[in-house]
């Protein structure tokens, strides 16, 4: 008999192949990094279930700032090293956080948010951006979540230009 975290498990599913390919399309369409990051965004937001917000912050000097998003309005500016975001930046490595209000610092910027994953987004080996996915329920992103975000995020690397 399935609990009901493998029934959810099971609706999660998304097919990450088909969206690398949606997503290589946007930025290989407009490869300046706010026209591709906004429909990337969008998109995310559509086709991963239980999410409550997805999106970029891009780096600014010591500071991360509020990129193309969906979801609530959140919080503009994240310093290095500080809350989920921050700390991506600062380690250069995706952070996979199943309980946001066990992770010291964290950002809240929707108080609905549960589970977060943050990826950078590098461009010639440094930090240029962070990809920030909310969602409200806990332990939301499974390492298959992380394995098809991390693809989406290298992509972005690659293709996007403007930072
Ligand atoms: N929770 C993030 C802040 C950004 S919002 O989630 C959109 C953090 O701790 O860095």
């Amino acid at each position: 008999m399935q609990d009901e975290k493998t029934v959810n498990r099971e609706a999660w599913k998304v097919n990450y192949v088909t969206l690398l390919e949606e997503v290589k399309d946007f930025a290989g369409e407009e490869p300046w990094y706010v026209a591709a990051f906004a429909n990337i965004s969008a998109l995310l937001y559509e086709e991963l279930p239980d999410l409550n917000w997805a999106g970029f912050y891009i780096v600014r000097g010591e500071e991360l700032i509020l990129g193309p998003f969906q979801g609530k309005t959140a919080c503009i500016r994240i310093a290095k090293g500080k809350g989920v975001c921050g700390t991506a930046w600062e380690q250069e490595r995706i952070q996979r956080v199943p309980d946001v209000h066990l992770f010291p610092g964290h950002i809240a910027c929707d108080s609905a948010s549960n589970s977060e994953i943050v990826l950078p987004v590098r461009q010639d080996g440094q930090v240029v951006a962070v990809l920030d996915i909310d969602s409200p329920v806990f332990d939301r992103f499974s390492a298959e979540d992380e394995r098809g975000l991390a693809a989406i995020a290298d992509a972005l690397s690659d293709l996007c230009t403007g930072f």
